[in-house]
């Protein structure tokens, strides 16, 4: 068998499939049956910046009222922060591998001072989940990317456990942006937090939740991401969604990724999904006389380094090209 542990970002995992932030990341029977089956860390489902907000006076400075309580009755908030410190301290006790605490933040001075907190429950790591989305005309997107940067800057200030920093897919310059937040003092990157989509229905005219489950398909805009950012940044790197098969595991460490995370795959298929992974990423590497998947991070991307720009410009021509001829 090969050795599939990996190093990310500074923890040493026995596989490179992380169980991501989700509702199966809140129960420790759901997170003993992912180390079962062969998982490197989990991420604890995210504690959300609102729930640390709970009680101060002071949230309108960036919410709107009404905003706010539609949040607060419609989120998911099941944890208060003493829940959530307990939390990390049962699954601690749980299991063996790598625990890691999420946040799912949108700005910095409500819950700095919780990272902390977290840390003194043994978190082994924190993810911080900064999912400030701009929707109005006026978000500037340099006070949009400060925000993101101060959030890090403030959190690394308070712990000394590694902290990887989760961001959507929507900025001008992911490469740029990804280099500001390790000079901010990110670990890793989480590339990419999947938002939900929404539709409208018809009959009713109200908002609706679509797609809760992303597909593979999905997977091919962050490995593109994964291989850009990491052949020029020396930042580790974990790719989140999309990830469904063996495949899919073995093209982000090719593109350069240390680890990948499963939720969807795990949600629709059970717990038994990353042990068969795991064994068919090994029998590729026992073919191919690998050793480790260490010997692959990377690979693909230094094969293919500074090519991105060129050869997605001439296949776009090129399918522009038979789209017209068609
Ligand atoms: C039901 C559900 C709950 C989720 N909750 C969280 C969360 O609390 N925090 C977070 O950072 N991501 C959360 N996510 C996003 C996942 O961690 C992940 O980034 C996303 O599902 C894409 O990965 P996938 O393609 O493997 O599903 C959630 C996803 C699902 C489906």
């Amino acid at each position: 068998m090969a050795d599939l542990s990996v190093n990310y970002m500074g923890l040493k995992l026995k596989s490179p499939i992380i169980l991501g932030s989700s509702t199966m990341s809140k129960t420790t029977e759901n997170m003993k049956a992912a180390e079962n089956e062969g998982a490197g860390a989990i991420i604890l489902k995210s504690l959300f910046e609102e729930e640390l907000r709970q009680g101060d006076a002071g949230y309108g400075d960036s919410f709107h009222p009404e905003a706010y309580e539609y949040i607060m009755k419609d989120a998911l908030m099941v944890y208060g922060t003493k829940g959530y410190t307990e939390i990390i301290e049962k699954t601690k006790n749980t299991v063996q591998i790598p625990v890691i605490a999420s946040i799912n933040c949108m700005g910095g001075k409500w819950w700095a001072g919780f990272a902390k907190d977290i840390e003194s429950a043994g978190a082994d790591a924190v993810e911080l989940n900064i999912a400030y989305v701009p929707f109005s005309i006026k978000d500037d997107p340099r006070d949009v990317e400060q925000r993101y940067i101060d959030t890090v800057r403030a959190v690394k200030a308070q712990v000394k456990i590694p902290v990887a920093v989760k961001i959507g897919p929507n900025f001008t310059s992911i490469p740029y942006m990804a280099s500001k937040l390790k000079e901010a003092g990110a670990d890793s990157l989480t590339l990419f937090n999947r938002y939900y989509q929404m539709a409208i229905d018809t009959d009713t005219l109200k908002l609706k939740p679509v797609h809760y489950y992303s597909t593979e398909n999905e997977t091919y805009n962050v490995l593109r991401w994964v291989s850009v950012i990491t052949s020029q940044l020396g930042i580790n790197v974990s790719s989140s969604t999309g990830v469904h098969s063996s495949s899919a595991v073995l093209q982000h460490i090719l593109a350069g990724a240390s680890a990948v995370q499963m939720v969807s795959e795990v949600y629709k298929n059970g717990f038994g999904r990353i042990s068969a992974v795991l064994e068919e990423v090994d029998q590729w590497l026992e073919l191919r006389k690998k050793s480790s998947l260490a010997e692959i991070r990377g690979l693909a991307s230094k094969k293919n380094a500074g090519e991105h720009m060129g050869f997605e410009r001439t296949q776009y021509m090129k399918i522009a090209e038979a789209m017209l001829v068609q």
